[in-house]
């Protein structure tokens, strides 16, 4: 496995839609285990193919369920087959160091793919899954967490990345 760069915003990929998976073979499955030891490495909860510069419909999640234990997942071509309710939780991305937003989602929804092996996959979640899911499938359709912040936002975040320089 090795570690892939994370792309940060405004990074052009990260406003690309990614293509659909065609074949889930070895590469895509190396990119998938690259993908988690990346967003382990970084610390986050989710990571999405386009966030490291891969043009593919694929996102990875390691969210706490429960306990001690956490859902980890990778899910190929992802689609929301149902959606409702509303939340809004504070959120931040890999791709926008020190920035955090609330973003109204919606609170439990279902949604249809194929995990690491190809096999469909259905999967119905609630809370900090279901937000983490809305907020990779955005980065699929080439939307970053900063695109729903207000203007006024958006602006003092990136002049706080000119000082950096
Ligand atoms: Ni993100």
């Amino acid at each position: 496995m090795s570690l892939l760069r994370i792309c940060t915003y405004p990074e052009s990929i990260l406003k690309q839609k990614a293509g659909a998976v065609k074949d889930i073979d070895g590469a895509l499955q190396r990119l998938i285990d690259d993908m988690y030891e990346t967003m382990h490495t970084a610390s986050g909860v989710g990571l999405a193919a386009t966030q490291v510069g891969k043009d593919n419909a694929l996102f990875v999640a390691d969210v706490p369920s429960g306990d001690d234990k956490r859902l980890v997942i990778a899910v190929v071509n992802p689609v929301i087959v149902e959606s409702d309710g509303q939340s809004s939780i504070e959120e931040g991305c890999l791709s926008l160091p020190g920035f955090r937003i609330n973003v109204k989602r919606a609170a439990r929804l279902v949604i249809k793919g194929y995990d690491r092996d190809g096999r469909e996959l259905v999967l119905e979640a609630r809370d900090l899954l279901a937000t983490v899911i809305q907020h990779e499938m955005d980065h699929l359709n080439g939307v970053t967490l900063i695109d729903h912040a207000s203007l006024l936002k958006r602006e003092a975040y990136l002049k706080s990345l000119k000082k950096d320089d």
